[in-house]
């Protein structure tokens, strides 16, 4: 039946309607133009006031067709006063939990569907390559196979049981593809890479998507050798829709049909650009409202053909019908909304992401601090003697809500339509955390102690269309002596210190990448002049992606790395330090010692001859899969159950885990595995599965290893992915470093 509604409804159609189907236009503008004069498709950006109104318009119009609600709701509905934001995908990804993923990605479509919205912009399937680029925070790291776990898990939470069920909404795999693919780590240059690159590093987490059911895909801004992703007939096409066999739905990203015009010019006018943007197959047109007088005169002029105007607005109908709209157009429901946003088992769970996304990166035996506290009935920590403690909380992170938000949430730039943003009670900041979860008796002080950027005019900045103003510029803040005159007495004064650092909103985000990976402003003249106290130091890094790290850093007492993590992450944090929880995080992508190793994922191909600089090596400071636990863990006895299979089987082995220390560990067993002779060269190893395993003190347990060897693939030079029959390396271990992996060999043959 829905494809009759589809019918019937499109036979009734005039060209224009079509056309407006076609259009995703800005709620923020005026709504009369979006809905009654464009008669867009759908909106996004809402807000609670303009949405009830720009609903009852579009079932005002002729027929009466309701708007698909979109938003970016990327971890979490961030731009709903009091909703749950949780941690960023790149701290989600430090938990290597598919299940808490998944969680995480119910609650939003829960909250997100309260509030009018029927689709979420996430999530974000492009690998990690350059950590200048702005947007790495968005991403689940480099690692293909990760991605693709935590993604699948995600889309099954937003699309919950089926899209009829009143909580789904609709996920978005993005962005469609090698957006990742910089130059220099500058957003939405052009992708140099080859369809076999693509295929090789790029594409699996979206194969995967399809696979998942994922039923939209949002396309990447940039050109892959010179023609532009809204243009490419090869990649929304033949691969896609072909090859994979996608029948979901199709958007730009923001006015990709319009920069076909203005910004890379391979377009002389709107007409032209609406021909190419749905003759390559794209169906909605995300915030491009000259589309529609575009796609009129294209059809006027016989540019277009009415055929592949409706075969976009099918999908989209088909959406609105198998959302249930006609029926029930799910408008924002206030009472809906008073129980679940922000609701208590939500931000239980957001407590429980907070405290496995983060990775510990460093411990000379400081922490847990007094050897590790135990949680008392309130939350708080019990001390363990009657002498209190004083700790210091310093750092222009420390009680920064945004520093816990991250990027897409908050007061964050895109969501400045809604200036309140995220009440300042429903963040905890890292400060809030430690005067949370201390013991009774102890003392918290805090300084700033330094600042990190600011943004100044830029008068020689680039031009937009439609007078929008130009860019700011950054300026990092100069070391201020008495920030620092000031922390340095609050850690003379303390026992420990915690000193948070990191970034900030303006150097990260869509179209603000960074030439550095430095800590900015005043942040290392702080950390040495913290270190050079005497009293140990923990460094937290609360920022969107990988810093370098300073000596000062490198010197402190710990290292955790937290990312953005999310609004109750202030508290995972204080929990971390005192020892009420383990450190249990590991790293979804390498972190560089500079800037100049710039890209330095772990599976970067074979054969690099002079694998460092003659300056510098190219040996990351952390790398993939790594992070600490206050114990030890140890690997032993691995053996292959399945010496040999065939392209069809199952390669099985099992290794013993053991916790050597005296706390409890969740292990996240690793395992890789290296095609020893290519017939092209390949990543040296690629993660194919991996495990999590609790394990009290002292305990020993057995963990079975499963890798398809249909899973073992390479891509031809000829850009086919396949098996190719020969011996392998099972390489089983904590982290992707050849210290920390167990090997054995085995073979695949070829299938019967
Ligand atoms: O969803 C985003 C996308 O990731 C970047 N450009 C804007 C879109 C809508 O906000």
């Amino acid at each position: 039946p829905v494809e009759q509604r589809v019918e019937d409804l499109l036979s009734r159609m005039t060209r224009a309607e079509k056309v407006g189907q076609m259009l995703q236009l800005d709620a923020r503008a005026d709504l009369e133009d979006v809905v009654l004069t464009r008669l867009a498709g759908s909106v996004l950006h809402t807000s609670p006031e303009r949405l009830p109104r720009a609903m009852d318009m579009a079932a005002g119009t002729r027929l009466g067709i309701p708007l698909i609600v979109a938003e970016d709701c990327i971890h979490g509905h961030a731009f709903w006063p009091g909703a749950t934001v949780f941690p960023t995908q790149l701290a989600l990804a430090c938990s290597w939990d598919p299940e808490l993923a998944e969680q995480c990605a119910r609650v939003t479509a829960v909250e997100a569907a309260a509030t009018g919205i029927h689709w979420v912009f996430s999530p974000v399937l492009c690998i990690t390559r350059d950590l200048r680029w702005g947007r790495v925070g968005e991403t689940f790291g480099e690692d293909p196979f990760l991605i693709s776990e935590l993604g699948a898990a995600m889309i099954r939470g937003y699309q919950g049981s089926g899209l009829r069920d009143s909580t789904a909404v609709l996920a978005c795999a993005k962005h469609f593809a090698g957006y990742s693919e910089t130059q220099g780590g500058r957003d939405a240059s052009e992708a140099d890479i080859s369809p076999r690159k693509l295929r090789s590093w790029f594409l699996p987490p979206f194969e995967r998507a399809v696979q998942e059911g994922c039923r939209t895909f949002m396309l990447g801004y940039q050109a892959i050798d010179g023609v532009p992703v809204t243009a490419n007939t090869w990649l929304l096409h033949d691969v896609l829709k072909e090859e994979w066999g996608f029948t979901g739905t199709l958007v730009t990203d923001w006015d990709n049909v319009g920069r076909m015009v203005w910004e890379q010019k391979v377009c002389a006018d709107r007409t032209e650009a609406a021909t190419v943007a749905v003759t390559s197959g794209n169906d909605m047109v995300m915030a491009t409202p000259s589309f529609f007088e575009g796609a009129l005169d294209a059809l006027e002029r016989g540019l277009l053909a009415e055929a592949d105007i409706d075969a976009a607005v099918r999908r989209i109908l088909r959406l609105k019908f198998e959302l249930g709209l006609f029926e029930n157009p799910r408008r924002p429901d206030v009472e809906r909304q008073a129980q679940v946003i922000g609701a208590a088992p939500h931000s239980a769970l957001n407590l429980r992401v907070a405290r496995r996304s983060l990775v510990l990166l460093r411990n000379d035996g400081t922490l847990p601090l007094d050897g590790g506290l135990t949680p008392g009935a309130d939350g708080r920590a019990e001390a363990t003697d009657t002498v209190g403690r004083t700790i210091a909380v310093i750092g222009p992170n420390a009680d920064d809500c945004q520093a816990m938000l991250g990027d897409w949430a908050g007061d964050s730039g895109q969501v400045d339509w809604m200036p309140d943003g995220h009440p300042r009670e429903s963040v905890e900041t890292v400060l809030d955390g430690f005067r949370a979860v201390v013991p009774q008796g102890w003392t918290v002080n805090h300084a700033r102690g330094a600042d990190i950027a600011s943004l100044q005019p830029d008068p020689e900045g680039p031009l937009f269309p439609d007078g929008q103003p130009r860019p700011p510029v950054l300026t990092p803040a100069a070391p201020d002596p008495e920030l620092i005159a000031e922390a340095v007495a609050a850690a003379q004064a303390a026992d420990h210190v915690v000193a948070v650092v990191g970034d900030e909103m303006s150097l990260v985000g869509e179209g603000c990448s960074t030439a550095t990976l430095e800590l900015v402003g005043g942040q290392i003249a702080l950390l040495e002049a913290l270190v050079a106290t005497g009293t140990p130091v923990t460094v937290v890094l609360a920022n969107s992606k990988p810093a370098v790290l300073p000596r000062a850093a490198l010197d402190a007492a710990a290292v955790i790395q937290a990312f953005n993590p999310g609004m109750r992450g202030g508290r995972a944090i204080a929990e971390l330090v005192l020892g009420l929880i383990e450190p249990t995080g590991r790293l979804p992508l390498s972190v560089p010692r500079h800037v100049g190793q710039q890209p330095v994922y772990y599976n970067g191909l074979r054969g690099q001859h002079g694998t460092r600089y003659a300056d510098l090596t190219q040996d990351p400071q952390f790398a993939f899969g790594e992070g600490l636990s206050y114990t030890t863990v140890d690997y032993s006895g691995l053996v292959l159950h399945t010496p040999t299979v065939d392209q069809d089987g199952v390669v099985r082995a099992e290794v013993t885990v053991t916790n050597t220390g005296n706390r409890p560990a969740l292990e996240t067993v690793q395992a890789y595995v290296s095609d020893q002779v290519t017939s092209v060269t390949w990543a040296d190893r690629e993660l194919k599965a991996f495990r999590q395993v609790p394990l009290a003190p002292g305990e020993s347990t057995t963990v079975e290893i499963e890798v398809p060897a249909a899973s073992c693939t390479l891509v031809t030079a000829a850009g086919h992915r396949t098996v190719e029959p020969g011996v392998f390396s099972l390489l089983v271990g904590s982290s992707s470093r050849t210290r920390d992996l167990l090997g054995a060999e085995f073979r695949i043959t070829p299938g019967a």
